[in-house]
C-alpha cells in the first residue's frame, strides 16, 4: 500500500471488508468484539451502523483498501471521543494505528471545529496507550475498570485541546 491513508464516510460496499474482520479472532479479542459471530449477523450489524449513522465513523483507506476506521463519538458540538481500529490484525505494528488516529484528530479539529477530543484506553492495551501518548494527548486520570483480553485493567483517560493540537499541527494559510 503506497498511497497515503485518508478518511472517508463509510459506504455499503465496505460491509464485506468489516464482516471479514469478524473472522479474525485476534482482532475480535483485542477490540472486544464477539468471536465466532455468524457472518450474516456481522453483515447486518455493519449495515445498521452505516445506514443509521448514529456514531460518526469514518473508513480509513490506503490505496484502494479499507484498512481501518476512526470514530468521533458523541453529539456535542464542541467535543467528541476518539476511537480507532486497524484491520485485519496482520496489518498491526507498522504504524497504521498511529496514522489513522492522527487523521481522526485532524478531522475533529479542522472539519468539525471541535474544542477538545477525549479518548480512553485499557491500561493493558499498550499499543493504544502508546498511540494516545504519541498524538500528544494529555493523560487526565482513570475512569473505572475495563476488561482487556479477559483481564480486568484500569481505563486510562486522555484529552487534547484544539489549542494544543493546532500549536503542533498548524493549518496552512488559505485553508
Ligand atoms: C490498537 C491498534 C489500533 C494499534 O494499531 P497498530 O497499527 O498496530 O498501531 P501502530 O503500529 O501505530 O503502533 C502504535 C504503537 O504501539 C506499539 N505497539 C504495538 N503493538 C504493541 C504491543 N503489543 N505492545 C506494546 N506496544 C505495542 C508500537 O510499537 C507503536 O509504538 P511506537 O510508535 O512507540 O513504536 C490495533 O491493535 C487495533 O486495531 N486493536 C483493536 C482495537 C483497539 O484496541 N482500538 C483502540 C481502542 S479505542
Amino acid at each position: 500500500m503506497d498511497s497515503p491513508v485518508h478518511l472517508r464516510p463509510l459506504e455499503l460496499a465496505d460491509i464485506a471488508t468489516y464482516a471479514d474482520w469478524g473472522s479474525d479472532s485476534r482482532l475480535c479479542l483485542h477490540a472486544g468484539w464477539t468471536v465466532d459471530r455468524p457472518r450474516p449477523a456481522r453483515e447486518a450489524h455493519w449495515r445498521r451502523v452505516i445506514e443509521e449513522g448514529s456514531v460518526l465513523r469514518l473508513a480509513a483507506v490506503g490505496g484502494d483498501e479499507v484498512i481501518g476506521y476512526v470514530d468521533l463519538s458523541g453529539s456535542d458540538l464542541d467535543h467528541r471521543e476518539l476511537g480507532y481500529v486497524v484491520g485485519p490484525s496482520a496489518r498491526w505494528g507498522s504504524g497504521l494505528g498511529t496514522t489513522i488516529a492522527q487523521l481522526g484528530l485532524a478531522h475533529g479539529f479542522t472539519e468539525l471545529n471541535l474544542e477538545w477530543i477525549d479518548a480512553e484506553a485499557a491500561e493493558l492495551n499498550h499499543a493504544s496507550i502508546r498511540i494516545l501518548q504519541r498524538l500528544g494527548m494529555t493523560e487526565t486520570g482513570e475512569s473505572g475498570t475495563d476488561t482487556y483480553l479477559g483481564v480486568p485493567t484500569p481505563t486510562r483517560c486522555f484529552r487534547i485541546t484544539r489549542e494544543s493540537y493546532l500549536r503542533e499541527n498548524p493549518v496552512p494559510e488559505g485553508k
